[in-house]
């Protein structure tokens, strides 16, 4: 789909449909949708009056305007899209409406729609925040991972071009920005949902490598890969342990992007987990829904395709992504329940689990991030399945050693409408972590798993402003939710992009 801008009269454009909106208990529609109803005779008003028009939010109706009926309106239909009551509105609602607004196109057989940005009239939200949600809502709503289903001439067809239209020439230029930036923000987006939806046999680490190679070079930034001997070098027993079990090789994916040339220590650090396939390894996951470990390296893609954007947006400031791929399988040379392997960083850790793989990972990510000179660091990993039982999965729970930086990473999830929570790191869970026999363990037994997980890989961040955010529950759905197909969600691709464009500013 093509999202253009173009300044003009909603009742002059030559459009399949064009789409206007109506808030809830609105009995006179003013602004874009007034004029075409004046336009019309008044057809909205009427259509409100009756009742078939309520403005509830995403429900939409459809009017035939043909060129017969009314000579002087271009369009050939209108669809009129209830954005809920006023006082509810924000930008997760501009986001949905428009999701659901672009789904039902696609099921009408449209092929070219023109559209007003949602609520910056009576909804009062900002112009260029609006156009971007517009187009996040739009793409993403509209997502799909159809690669590997044959042609299918029932199937319908997305929209190929979607008209953004304004009338005010003063406004055209936040409107513009607004839509570059959704679209940027949704193509990252897009590209860590089909990361995270690629069967395993089709994405092995280097396959994951590759596309990190191949995003750096679009994006004229750095892009190095380490393999097995380079990363046994650097010490990193822990990540090494949980590779060993697999024959595909392990690769370690370090991008980097140079904002703030000169201020090496202007940075932050994204690590994302990168585990191709979990099947737990040696500590076997039940067969049932052990396909969906093809995801468990979301929190990878999401580093990656937030660098796709940060290349293309270039915020002031040094930004890194880290992630340490590898399968988790049981072949004869896996690691074993009990094995005690040393992290980067010295740190000793007896495998209690070979299924707690993720934070073994993560601690030598970590362990390379911080002898990299990195001073603000951040990790997205599909860590635990306690994470859906603490919170759902449409909220991922985040962690944290500094409320700086937890604040900065949550109030860039709130403006994208990746819901987060912090949860705390609490002394009494941080005990269920210790080994009799090593510094640490990689299990903390019955009780906040999720907790227990953010505090071993705290051990790792140190004293480095550090947050963690574990979407186990949230990067795939059974089931559409407003602009998010089932499926990955790409979660939290954009939250990151945000975080870097504050923190760069
Ligand atoms: N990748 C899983 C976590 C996960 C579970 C992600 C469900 C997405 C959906 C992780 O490696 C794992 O297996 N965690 C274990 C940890 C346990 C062995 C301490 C878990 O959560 O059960
Ligand atoms: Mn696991
Ligand atoms: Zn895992």
């Amino acid at each position: 789909m093509e999202i253009t801008v173009v300044e003009g009269d909603v009742t002059e454009i030559e459009t399949e449909v064009l789409i206007v909106n109506l808030f809830e208990a609105v009995d006179a529609p003013a602004g874009a949708t007034g004029a075409v109803d004046s336009a019309i005779g008044g057809l909205i008003t009427e259509l409100i009056s009756d009742g078939e028009i309520t403005g509830a939010a995403s429900a939409s109706v459809l009017i035939h305007t043909p060129n017969s009926a009314y000579p002087k309106f271009k369009p050939s239909r209108v669809l009129v899209v209830g954005l809920g009551s006023e006082e509810s509105f924000d930008l997760n609602v501009a986001r949905r409406v428009s999701a659901a607004v672009i789904r039902r196109l696609r099921t009408s057989g449209v092929k070219n729609a023109a559209t007003i940005v949602h609520g910056a009239g009576i909804g009062g939200i900002d112009r260029a925040a609006g156009a971007q949600a517009l187009a996040e809502g739009s793409l993403l709503g509209s997502y799909r991972f159809n690669k590997y289903k044959k042609a299918d001439p029932k199937r319908r067809d997305n929209i190929e071009t979607l008209t953004v239209i304004e009338h005010d020439s003063s406004k055209m230029s936040a409107i513009y920005a607004g839509v570059e930036k959704g679209i940027v923000y949704s193509q990252a987006d897009t590209l860590a949902r089909d990361l995270v939806n690629e069967p395993a046999n089709k994405l092995s680490p280097s396959d994951l490598a590759a596309v990190a190679e191949r995003v750096a070079a679009d994006g004229g930034i750095s892009c190095v890969v380490l393999g097995e001997s380079d990363v046994s070098k650097l010490g990193m027993g822990a990540y090494v342990g949980v590779a060993q079990g697999s024959d595909r090789p392990l690769k370690f994916i370090h991008m980097s992007y140079e904002g703030d040339p000169g201020n090496e220590e202007n940075n932050l650090w994204l690590v994302g987990k990168g585990i191709t396939f979990d099947s737990g390894g040696i500590s076997l996951k039940p067969g049932a829904g052990m396909g969906k470990m093809k995801g468990d390296m979301g929190g990878g893609a999401s580093v990656i395709g937030a660098m796709q954007a940060i290349s293309r947006l270039k915020p002031n400031l040094n930004v890194h992504a880290v992630c340490a791929a590898t399968d988790n399988m049981p072949g004869a040379a896996a690691q074993r329940p009990g094995d005690v392997v040393t992290a980067m960083n010295g740190t000793t850790i007896e495998v209690d689990n070979t299924d707690a793989e993720g934070r073994l990972t993560l601690a030598d990510a970590i362990g390379y991030a911080l002898s990299k000179g990195a001073v603000r660091i951040v990790d997205v990993a599909t860590l635990t399945g306690a994470a859906r039982v603490a919170l759902g999965d449409g909220v991922s729970p985040v962690f944290g050693n500094d409320d700086e930086l937890v604040g900065a990473v949550l109030e860039a999830s709130n403006s994208v409408g990746e819901s987060m929570w912090r949860l705390p790191l609490d002394p009494v869970t941080k005990r269920q972590n210790s080994s009799r026999i090593a510094d640490l363990k990689n299990t903390g037994g019955r009780g906040g798993g999720s907790t227990t997980a953010a505090h071993f890989i705290a051990d790792f961040a140190g004293e480095t402003p550090w947050v963690h955010i574990d979407i186990a529950a949230t990067s795939m759905l059974d089931s559409t939710r407003g602009w998010t197909p089932a499926g990955a969600t790409g979660v939290p691709t954009r939250s990151l992009i945000e975080l870097a464009m504050t923190l760069g500013e």
